[in-house]
């Protein structure tokens, strides 16, 4: 057994890698994956564990290896097989994702999983997380893992806000250890066990004399949960009549509810040019067209003389879609 002491002369880094890791090896859960630490083990306990709770996992996790014990087994199965296996999981992209990875590293890989972490980002359904925790955990590479419960804790520690520099420092981390497999897994274990989303068990954490939130009186504080951003594009088509009014529509019942905004799908015209726009968790293109003469007009739209528009409540989205357009 090895002996860690004098941590306290350490830098912050190596201290919290060290207490990390001490912690990990007294406190650990029992997981079917950390017998062996077999790669293909690890991988499919993190796919499972990334939208499933532990509890589930474990009641599923056994029965699936032993329907597909190797990844060759997986990928010579037939998709429905797979997915009669996942069944309980949720989520079943997740389910086609692992034979369609399954099948890349047969192909690839001749049938093992590849260790460093270009090579697993590469295949099917791996992202950073999941090379990150299989690099290391299974192999030993000093890799960074950021999920949920590790930003938090690192939000809590540092006062970090943004996922850029959470990866900095889950990477600093990593660096200063003796084991990547270990350290990750203890934070991932701390973060579920300890550092809570509410009510953290401070008294127990073997990270509090280096916590930032914990020295403040803040640890209630927690990252909060970010939608993930969807890409979206919207045609908005700007009609105007021949005295230069333009068509709006009063909006009902959205976000923008009351406010005037652009017709949509009107489906002819010449493109402006394109307005961006976060609103909420979509990241919107919108592609900006102007249609001239304005036969029609719908019961909730009006012909707005632009120079009235300061009046006129509407949404900064059009505002701009107006401004490319040269009108106001
Ligand atoms: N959650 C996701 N991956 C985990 C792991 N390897 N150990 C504990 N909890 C986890």
């Amino acid at each position: 057994m090895e002996q860690y002491y004098n941590t306290t002369e350490l830098p912050a880094v190596q201290r919290i890698a060290r207490r990390s890791e001490n912690w990990f090896r007294k406190h650990q859960r029992r997981l079917p994956w950390r017998r062996t630490y077999d790669p293909y083990h690890v991988w499919v306990s993190e796919v499972m564990l990334q939208q499933t709770q532990m509890p589930v996992v474990l009641r599923f996790y056994e029965r699936f290896i032993g329907r597909f014990p190797t990844i060759d087994d997986l990928a010579s199965a037939s998709f429905d097989d797979v997915a009669a296996a996942w069944s309980g999981l949720g989520y079943y992209r997740r389910a086609r994702m692992l034979r369609d990875c399954a099948i890349a590293v047969r192909e690839r890989f001749g049938g093992t999983l590849p260790s460093d972490l270009q090579s697993l980002m590469s295949l099917p359904g791996i992202g950073r997380y999941t090379a990150g925790a299989i690099a290391s955990i299974a192999f030993e590479r000093h890799a960074p893992i950021v999920d949920g419960n590790i930003a938090r804790i690192l939000a809590r520690l540092f006062g970090v806000k943004s996922m850029r520099t959470t990866w900095d420092r889950a990477e600093k981390l990593v660096e200063a250890t003796r084991s990547p497999r270990v350290f990750n897994q203890a934070m991932m274990e701390i973060g579920a066990l300890i550092c809570r989303p509410k009510n953290p068990l401070c008294n127990q954490c073997p990270l509090r004399r280096e916590c930032r939130a914990f020295a403040r009186g803040r640890t209630q504080l927690a990252p909060r949960k970010r939608a993930k951003t969807r890409e979206v594009k919207i045609a908005l088509y700007i009609v105007t009549d021949r005295r230069g009014r333009i068509l709006m529509r009063r909006e009902s019942g959205s976000l923008f509810d009351g406010m005037f905004v652009l017709p949509q799908g009107i489906r002819r015209g010449r493109v402006v040019g394109c307005v961006r726009h976060r609103i909420t968790n979509r990241r919107i293109t919108f592609v900006v067209y102007r249609s001239a003469n304005g036969q029609r007009r719908m019961a909730n739209e009006e012909w707005i003389d632009p120079k009235n528009l300061e009046n006129i409540p509407h949404p900064a989205y059009v505002r701009k879609a107006l401004q490319i357009a040269g009108i106001r």
